[in-house]
Order: C-alpha cells, then sequence, then structure tokens
C-alpha cells in the first residue's frame, strides 16, 4: 500500500460497519446542529485509502460531499461547477449511467482551480457538482468521504436527468433551473422515466464496471492488469 499506486474506497463503511455508524450519525447531528435549516435527506460515508502517489483524476460527483481528512498530506484542486469546466451534457450522462464521473480535462484550467493543501484534521466541502482533481502530497492517506443529498442536490440532479430524457427524444432543453413549475414538472418526467427504465429498459452493466486488474502486493504498483483478449 505504501510503496504502490493502490487507492481503496471502502464504500458505506461509516454508515454501515457498526464500529463506524454512531460516530458517522454524531457527525452529522453536530452539522445540523450548527448549521439551522441544514436538512440533508440521506448521507453515506465512505473510507478512502490511498498510497502516497495515488490520484483521484479530473471528475465531477452527482452528490453533495463533505471530505474529512485523516492521515497525509494531499492537494485538492475544485474547478467551477459549469461549462467549459464540466458541461450540462457530461453532467446529464453521468446521471444517466451512459458514462464514469469522469470528464473532459484540459490542464490549462488549472489556472480557474481554487486550491487546497489539506492536512490531518482539515475538512472540505464545494459547490454541487463543481469538478475536482486530487493528489497526494505526503505519505499514506486516509480519509472519509460523505456522499449526501440534499432536497436541492435531488431537484438539480433531476431537472438534468429530465433534461438527458429530452435529448433523447431530439428535444434540446433550454434550461437547467431547477426552481419553479417548469422543474417540478422535469422532477416527475425523471422520476416517470427512471421508473420506465427499471420496468422495461435492458439490463446493462454500469460503464467500467469491468474489472480490468487484480490487486498483487508483489506487483511495485500493488497491482497487475488483467490480459486484454
Ligand atoms: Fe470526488
Amino acid at each position: 500500500m505504501r510503496a504502490g499506486r493502490l487507492w481503496i474506497q471502502l464504500r458505506d463503511a461509516m454508515n454501515v460497519d457498526k464500529a463506524y455508524k454512531p460516530l458517522f450519525t454524531a457527525l452529522f447531528d453536530q452539522i445540523k446542529r450548527l448549521n439551522p435549516g441544514y436538512a440533508p435527506l440521506r448521507a453515506y460515508g465512505s473510507i478512502i485509502i490511498s498510497s502516497p502517489t495515488a490520484q483521484a483524476f479530473y471528475h465531477s460527483d452527482v452528490s453533495e460531499t463533505v471530505f474529512l481528512h485523516v492521515r497525509g498530506d494531499k492537494r485538492f484542486r475544485v474547478y467551477p461547477p459549469h461549462a467549459p469546466w464540466v458541461s450540462e451534457e457530461s453532467l446529464e450522462a453521468i446521471l444517466h449511467k451512459d458514462q464514469t464521473e469522469d470528464i473532459p480535462f484540459d490542464p490549462a484550467w488549472d489556472a480557474d482551480a481554487a486550491v487546497f493543501d489539506l492536512e490531518p484534521g482539515d475538512f472540505l466541502s464545494w459547490p454541487l457538482h463543481a469538478p475536482h482533481r486530487v493528489e497526494n502530497t505526503g505519505g499514506l492517506s486516509v480519509s472519509i468521504t460523505c456522499e449526501v443529498v440534499t432536497r436541492e442536490s435531488m431537484m438539480k440532479n433531476a431537472v438534468l436527468h429530465a433534461n438527458g430524457v429530452l435529448r433523447r427524444f431530439g428535444i434540446t432543453p433550454k434550461s437547467a433551473d431547477a426552481q419553479g413549475v417548469g422543474a417540478y414538472a422535469k422532477f416527475a418526467l425523471s422520476k416517470s422515466w427512471r421508473l420506465a427504465v427499471r420496468l422495461f429498459g435492458a439490463k446493462r452493466p454500469n460503464p467500467k464496471s469491468e474489472t480490468t486488474f487484480d490487486v498483487d502486493l508483489a506487483a511495485e504498483t500493488g497491482f497487475r492488469d488483467r490480459a486484454t483478449v
């Protein structure tokens, strides 16, 4: 782990494991107490353990994130949450599971990024959909990342998801506004589409969900690519 290039995400460890769940509940109780009006609908917490040279490439997450850093040093770059840094079409494709969270990146955009050097004990959050990339800058890294669904993120994602449905029918959406009557109509369209896909859609795997490597601690990187046929 220390010598290789591994990045391990223990999904839902914080909200499922009985040792961590009380900490996770207490954390969100405290955030809610300190921020009256903050009312997350759901929250999931992962533990991320990564090698000193690992990095997370440029991507955009569909949920709100609260990132708590525990061990090692990390450099976070956060970019503006709209085009050209992330297009609505990319977000729609992620929500429709046509692609992963990885989106096109131009190194020139680093000039537009907010840079945060995290040390153990720091935490970071950013606007919904703001693309980011992360490099480990010192030692083995341990963090907790909380994916949070709020009413606002649910509405915004429903509108973008519905816009993706409209685009499938050749209609170019005029707005991604998550307020007003139009947004509620799109919320309904998004729900109906999800139901229709569940009932009648062809089963398909998530993008890039195939296993392309095996963990091999004897290898220099800590893993070995599977042979491609
Ligand atoms: Fe992320």
